[in-house]
């Protein structure tokens, strides 16, 4: 969204798009837009609203087919607004696609992230009072909604944040929205609860403040008077954020930085219940209710991502270069954190609560999909570095179980995006209950890193793949080090302390030698790409390994694969075993490495030919083998980090050879911001 810095239609058509493609990493089953219309004298009474099922590119393309569209024509002052969606309600297709609109002419349009878990009861009451639906998704209620209060309103200067606080009183579930309006044009509104959304401003020039105070509806009669009977641009200019003087501000909305970052990186994250409102080229922002909790003011915070760092350089998909960027993400997790001289850790976000967590009955620690596979693949370090009970749970498990939770447990969450909708919840259900929650995430600013009591960052850089990847690495290393900060007064660990941090110091070197197996894994690739099925068989410290290698080919190349713990292999998975049958063994040296082979003899007993990851200097295992490819040796706790490399790569060479599109796998997020 743009204020007061002429623009080609053209450009504003750039901007959205650009902006959508940065997101459609997060879903992408069809993708749309909403600009001023074409009529010159009354431009801004007229929206225009162009939707296209499939990727954002198809929707580039029908824009520029628009006849009736001047690309040429100049505005001042220009909102548009643009989503790109991934079913929840509703098939992909046109219609449930967004903007969804109010009614035919387009009077009130809306974009939106979540689900509105009671939409069916207001599509039900609105249906009552007339409206007529065209789509079958939760936002149209939403769009019909907002004409709903309008159309009944009590005052005809009703301002179009009054409006939207009035829809969001009545909507469950969760959402980020931002609406459009022909009756007040120029004016954009926004609003979260539950899904994220931030703010990025760009000026030249100077700004009226760096911290917007937030006003609030029930505090202050003045504020009332001033939202509820005036248009937002009489607010006294103290509660805006505009250029000083009659300056051109551009404003920004986002669920996701890397939108916006091109533009600027200067950016507001709403809270939840926030109502942020662009009038007359500022910005303000409400609340209905006062909490004890609020923070009364947001401020405008500097983000470090850069550009170039979301973009694919030389590499053919995302995935392959964040596979490949993993000898620096691992660096960067460890950056200012180890030191390799004194073998000490220090976690600046944990640090103030160390003595807690040191006291706690039990830590838990949940994620979903690659997350949880982190916290499976750490579990046994932390146990022996904590000496203490650990959970690993799924999110959504988690919370079916309404697992007992304690004031004296300590939660760590462990999420890329910190914004999964499970995670989510099931860290909002650890605080009800007074647990200590700790966030693990690569997202700053994100909701589980806001309301987390602490955490870490994993700082592995943008992920922008579906499958994860560089983020596994990243969080792995993440809570070694969190068992190596706990154990250091430990004197009965500390041998053992120092070996892990060793591994850790030549972890990047050893990660550089696994990727340049790149061309053998290809080889093998060709060998197993017309496969149906693939399973992937280990134990110990390497279980977590297969888990997250089958989660990669499942993933990207839809081949069915299963990650199988060779302790149960006698309990079913030898069934499946026989010539045709790939079988992918992890076997390392370490105390699980006379049970793995165990295993091996088991598979090869029938006929089973199987590819093994194993150590460089192990020449027991390579002789059962069909093929093997062998790993540079580190210490048992930290080998999975090494022994995951060849499997990311097989997942990726794979899909390329089948023929899909490694970033996008069908039917899948990146970031799964609903339940
Ligand atoms: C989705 C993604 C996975 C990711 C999982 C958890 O399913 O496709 O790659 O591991 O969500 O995401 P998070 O952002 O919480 O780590």
């Amino acid at each position: 969204m743009n204020y007061r810095v002429p623009k080609t239609r053209k450009e504003i058509f750039e901007t959205l798009i650009r902006g959508l493609q940065r997101l459609e990493y997060r879903g992408y089953d069809s993708a749309g837009v909403a600009i001023d219309g074409n009529n010159h004298e009354v431009k801004e009474r007229h929206i225009h609203l162009v939707k296209k099922k499939g990727k954002v590119k198809a929707l580039d393309e029908e824009l520029y087919k628009q006849d009736s569209m001047d690309l040429k024509v100049e505005f001042e002052t220009h909102f548009g607004i643009a989503h790109t969606r991934w079913a929840t309600h509703g098939v992909p297709n046109v219609v449930n696609s967004h903007p969804q609109r109010s009614d035919k002419d387009n009077e009130f349009v809306v974009i939106h992230n979540g689900i509105i878990t009671n939409y069916k009861d207001l599509r039900k009451f609105l249906e009552s009072k007339g409206y007529e639906f065209e789509s079958e998704t939760d936002t149209e209620t939403i769009a019909k909604l907002i004409k709903y209060v309008f159309d009944n309103r009590e005052t005809e200067d009703i301002t179009f944040s009054t409006l939207v606080e009035r829809v969001i009183q009545q909507l469950e579930g969760a959402f980020a929205l931002v609406f459009k309006s022909i009756h007040y044009p120029g004016e954009a509104v926004a609003t979260r609860r539950g899904s994220p959304l931030l703010i990025g401003v760009r000026s030249k020039y100077k700004l009226s403040t760096e911290q917007i105070p937030v006003l609030y509806r029930t505090c202050d009669i003045e504020n009332v008077k001033n939202i509820c009977k005036t248009r937002l641009k009489r607010l006294d200019s103290s509660t805006c954020l505009h250029a000083v003087g009659d300056k051109a501000v551009e404003f920004f909305f986002a669920s996701d930085a890397s939108a916006i970052i091109e533009h600027t990186n200067r950016v507001i994250f709403l809270e939840d219940d926030d109502i942020a409102a662009v009038a007359d080229g500022k910005l303000s922002i409400h609340r209905v209710k006062r909490s004890a909790s609020d923070d009364p003011s947001r401020a405008i915070q500097t983000l470090q991502m850069e550009l170039q760092q979301i973009m694919k350089g030389n590499f053919s998909a995302f995935m392959q270069k964040e596979i490949f960027e993993q000898p620096e993400s691992v660096f960067n997790t460890m950056r200012g954190r180890v030191n390799f001289e004194t073998n000490t850790v220090l976690l600046g976000g944990l640090k103030d609560h160390l003595k807690e967590i040191r006291r706690c009955r039990r830590l838990i620690v949940i994620g979903c999909g690659t997350s949880y596979h982190a916290a499976v693949a750490t579990r046994q370090v932390l146990e022996e570095l904590t000496e203490l009970p650990v959970m690993v749970e799924l999110a959504s498990d988690f919370l079916d179980r309404n697992t007992p939770v304690f004031r004296d447990d300590v939660c760590f969450f462990i999420s890329q995006s910190g914004e999964t909708a499970d995670t989510l919840l099931a860290l909002r259900y650890c605080k009800d209950r007074g647990a200590l929650t700790v966030g693990i995430t690569n997202t700053v600013g994100s909701s589980i890193s806001r309301e987390t009591d602490c955490g870490v960052h994993i700082n592995a850089g943008p992920e922008i793949g579906v499958a994860s990847t560089k983020a596994y690495t990243s969080q792995f290393i993440s809570l070694v080090m969190f068992g190596l900060m706990m154990s250091e007064d430990r004197i009965s660990l500390q041998t053992r302390r120092q070996e892990i941090i060793r591994g850790l110091r030549s972890l990047p070197e050893l990660i550089k030698e696994v990727l340049s197996l790149d061309e053998k894994i290809h080889d093998l690739a060709l060998e197993l790409y017309t496969q149906r099925s693939l399973l992937v068989m280990g134990r110990g410290y390497n279980y977590a390994t297969c888990l997250e290698g089958a989660l990669k080919i499942k993933e990207i190349t839809y081949m069915h694969s299963e990650g199988i713990l060779a302790g149960e292999l006698k309990h079913g998975p030898l069934a499946l075993v026989d010539k045709q049958m790939p079988v992918i063994m992890v076997i390392m040296k370490d105390p699980c490495f006379a049970k793995c082979q165990n295993a091996l003899q088991q598979v090869t007993a029938r006929q089973g030919r199987p590819i093994i990851l194993c150590s460089k200097d192990d020449t027991e295992s390579s002789k059962f083998a069909y093929k093997t490819i062998e790993l540079p040796h580190t210490v048992d706790c930290l080998q999975g980090i090494l022994s995951v490399i060849p499997l990311q790569l097989l997942s990726f060479h794979l899909a390329v050879l089948r023929g899909y599109d490694v970033d996008f796998p069908r039917n899948l997020a990146k970031s799964v911001t609903v339940e």
